[in-house]
Order: C-alpha cells, then sequence, then structure tokens
C-alpha cells in the first residue's frame, strides 16, 4: 500500500479470528504491536514475510493459571522451561501463581521474581501475589505489578488467616480499591482435614482415601463462604478450577444477585474422571480431584453457555518421585497441562463438542476482560500482536517425554490429537516454529497492572 509506513512483518497467507469471524488476509506486525489487518493488496510493505499457508491466526492463548516454580523449586520447573512449555503449546501468556519458595507476598519478592524471570521467560508472564499481612503492603504489591491476588483456603499461605472472615474481607476490598481481583482456591481446610485424619485413622492411604478428604461439598463449603464475605461489597472475586456442578450453580446465582464472580475450569476436569484416576494411579492426583462420570458433561455445558468464564491449565509441574508414592498423603497433587491444553481442545472443537469462539472467549478474551490486561485477547489493529498459529488438521499424539516442561508425564499420554499450535508469536516475534523454540531466553515480556496506584 503506497505512502504506508514499513512494517516489520507481514504474517501472509492466513486465515484471522477477528472481530468474532474467520478473515482470509494478512497481519501486519510493527513495534510489536498489530499495525494494520487487512487483504494482501491493502498491507503496507514489510521488512519480512512469513507464510502462515493458510492456517488459522487466533489472539494469543492466555493461560491464567500456572505454576511456575522457579527459585526455591527450580528442580520442578523454572521460567525457561515453563515458558517454553506454554509457547510450544500455543499460549503466549501466562500468570504465576504464589505458592513458590519464597512465597511471592511482598513487593520486594515480587520485584525478585520479576527480576529472575525477565532473564530466560519465552511468554510473556504476569504473576499472583499471596495477602501480605500488612494491609498497606497490597499497595506496594499492586504498584510493583502483580495482577491479581491468590487466596488458598486448602492451606495458610500468605499473611492473612484463612479463618478470618472479616481479615478476608478487608483484603479484598483492599485489592478492589485499585481494581485488582483475588483469585481464590475454594476447598474448606478444616474440614479437609477432619476427613483426610479420619481416612488416615483406619488405616486408609489410597485414591479413594483422597477423594472421600476432598468431596464437592467440600469445595462449594467454601465457595458459599466466599460468596457470603463478600454480599455487601464490591469486591471481584475469581474462582479457580471449579469441579463440580453445585459450584457452578452458586455462582451462577450469586451473579443473578449482582456479586462480581468468575470461575474457570481446567481441562482435566473437563476430560478425565475419578475413575481414570483410580485406573491410572497417581499421577492424576490434583487438588481438587477428578470427579465421577457425568460431571465432566455438565462442566462442558457450562463452559459452552459461558457460566464458567475461563479455561485454564492449572499446570502443576512436580518431580516424577512426588507423584509416584505409595500413599496418597505422601504423592503431590498437580497436572502439567501447558502442552496439552490447546491440542486437546482443538480436539474437542474438530469432534464438535466446542466451537472455535467459544475457545477464544474461554482463553483469550475473557482472561483479558477479567485480569484487566488491556492491550491482549483480541487481534486487532493496536493491540500487542501475541497471536497464536493452529492447523486445525494436522494429527499427532501426546508424548509427554517430548515436554519442554520437566514434567513429562501426563494422563494425555498417548492421547491422539487432531489440530496442533504451529506457530506462537509474542510480542511480535516468532518464538515457536513447529514445536521448536526459535527465539532467545529474556523475549516475553512481565505484564504488569495497568491500574493507576
Ligand atoms: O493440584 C494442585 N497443585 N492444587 C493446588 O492447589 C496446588 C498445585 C501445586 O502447586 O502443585
Ligand atoms: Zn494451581
Amino acid at each position: 500500500m503506497k505512502g504506508a509506513v514499513k512494517a516489520d512483518t507481514i504474517l501472509c497467507n492466513a486465515k484471522i479470528y477477528t472481530k468474532g469471524r474467520l478473515m482470509d488476509g494478512g497481519i501486519a506486525i510493527k513495534n510489536g504491536k498489530i499495525a494494520k489487518i487487512a487483504k494482501e493488496p491493502n498491507l503496507p510493505s514489510a521488512f519480512s514475510r512469513i507464510d502462515l499457508n493458510g492456517c488459522i491466526a487466533l489472539p494469543g492463548l492466555i493461560d491464567v493459571h500456572v505454576h511456575l516454580r522457579d527459585q526455591g523449586r527450580a528442580y520442578e520447573e523454572d521460567f525457561f522451561t515453563g515458558t517454553a512449555a506454554a509457547v510450544s503449546g500455543g499460549i503466549t501468556s501466562v500468570m504465576d501463581m504464589p505458592n513458590n519458595t519464597p512465597v511471592t507476598m511482598d513487593s520486594a519478592s515480587l520485584k525478585e521474581r520479576m527480576q529472575t524471570a525477565q532473564q530466560t521467560i519465552l511468554a510473556n508472564v504476569g504473576f499472583y501475589a499471596a495477602f501480605p499481612e500488612r494491609l498497606e503492603e497490597i499497595g506496594r504489591l499492586i504498584e510493583q505489578g502483580t495482577l491479581a491476588f491468590k487466596l488458598y483456603l486448602t492451606t495458610q499461605i500468605g499473611g492473612v488467616d484463612i479463618n478470618d472472615d472479616e481479615a478476608l474481607l478487608q483484603a479484598f476490598a483492599e485489592a478492589e480499591k485499585f481494581g485488582i481481583p483475588t483469585a481464590v482456591h475454594a476447598e474448606d481446610k478444616a474440614a479437609i482435614d477432619a476427613a483426610s485424619a479420619a481416612e488416615q485413622r483406619r488405616g486408609h492411604s489410597d485414591v479413594n482415601a483422597y477423594l472421600k478428604a476432598h468431596t464437592p461439598d467440600i469445595e462449594a463449603k467454601a465457595v458459599k463462604r466466599i460468596l457470603k464475605i463478600i454480599r455487601k461489597s464490591k469486591a471481584q472475586i475469581h474462582f479457580c478450577h471449579i469441579s463440580s456442578r453445585e459450584t457452578e450453580v452458586l455462582i451462577r446465582e450469586s451473579r443473578r444477585t449482582g456479586l462480581r464472580v468468575t470461575c474457570e475450569a481446567t481441562p482435566h476436569h473437563l476430560l478425565l474422571t475419578s475413575s481414570d484416576l483410580r485406573r491410572q494411579g497417581m499421577i492424576l492426583l490434583t487438588d481438587p480431584p477428578l470427579r465421577p462420570e457425568g460431571t465432566t458433561e455438565e462442566l462442558w455445558k457450562a463452559a459452552r453457555s459461558a457460566q464458567i468464564d475461563i479455561i485454564a491449565s492449572d499446570h502443576a509441574p512436580h518431580l516424577i518421585t512426588q507423584k509416584t508414592a505409595d500413599s496418597v498423603w505422601d504423592v503431590k497433587p498437580g497436572i502439567p497441562g501447558l502442552e496439552t491444553l490447546l491440542p486437546l481442545l482443538l480436539t474437542k472443537i474438530n469432534e464438535g463438542k466446542m466451537e472455535l469462539h467459544d475457545l477464544i472467549r474461554l482463553l483469550a478474551e475473557n482472561p483479558a476482560k477479567i485480569f484487566h490486561l488491556r492491550s491482549e485477547g483480541f487481534l486487532e489493529e493496536g493491540y500487542n500482536a501475541n497471536i497464536t498459529v493452529v492447523d486445525m488438521h494436522r494429527r499427532g499424539r501426546i508424548e509427554a517425554d517430548k515436554f519442554h516442561s520437566k514434567a513429562k508425564f501426563s494422563p494425555f499420554d498417548g492421547w491422539h490429537v487432531t489440530g496442533k499450535p504451529v506457530k506462537t508469536f509474542v510480542e511480535g516475534r516468532l518464538v515457536m516454529d513447529e514445536g521448536k523454540i526459535v527465539a532467545k531466553a529474556g523475549t516475553g515480556r512481565i505484564l504488569r497492572s495497568q491500574i493507576n496506584v
């Protein structure tokens, strides 16, 4: 196009998911941003061109629930391997959980974590923090760039007493003053502790004992408690990995009464059941655990009908030795998911279980809206050039031993998939091409809250 400023790169011969539909054309990228989306003749000239061979360009997917570990737990995962896993799975941005060593819970620990991350990240990374002991520190954490807070009701992490409703309300309200949401792992600690102790007294140490100590009721109890606490506030709460219909209905009804509440589901809760856990063993142990047959279908329905807002991996890498103890009480719950999430969901789109626009809502648009990532989530001019390119027809098999993650195991190992991410662009740069990492460590950006503090 004459007179237009030269772009850095043109992605041509693409089907582009923009404004809710697929459009044939190309994307011009300049300074890491989308400069233009148009049919070929209307694009500016560029220094380089990349042919997408008719593949689909999606807004870069955002995984809002990831444990990147590193620092004191780098033996499980580090920022390089975790973000390599993300981009090879077609995910351009992740949000890192705070249950680290040290726990991310004050501006100093967050700053250190950000500095460590910046050296090696390949994807964009934003950070959750646990609540600090002193309320004033919440503002400092936000100033340092935390995107959200994370509250574990299963275990005491961070400085606010998880048994103190009033203290929790104050913490939620303080975060909300800055427009920052709080994500909640909703399972009631006292109920889990009592049921686990009872099972242990009976000498039970198999997966059935764990399931009895982590029932859907225990999840619902924690959700009800939080909904009650925030009843008269404007606090924005996001429930992580909900695993039952009862919880989903509680959340749905609370929204009708005006509460600012959203929720997420994981691919493993959508695709696996407690029977799979019993059959395949402890590597499927996760918290909350897998649920009986029937629940998966209810979660799918809720995800398709936008009652579940987000799908997130809850990528939780562990050493294989931590997953294979004899007693369930010694096994670390958690499943790595960054490299399986998208191929599994593309397969479900091919099977007619969900639509492409559901995927984009659940993994790009809603994550960007809920966590206030204003330059992400959409392929439109002016947005950051984070782009996931997928080939819907590519067939393959999930091979956990080839993961970039240090956690080379998966409940989905050996599953056949149709649909694969083939290229991932982060801030305009190609970082993954046909499964290979092709960018330098440090290419990713730290995502900071864009809230005025
Ligand atoms: O399964 C889980 N794994 N649930 C959690 O709450 C923590 C996570 C982890 O950090 O491994
Ligand atoms: Zn988690």
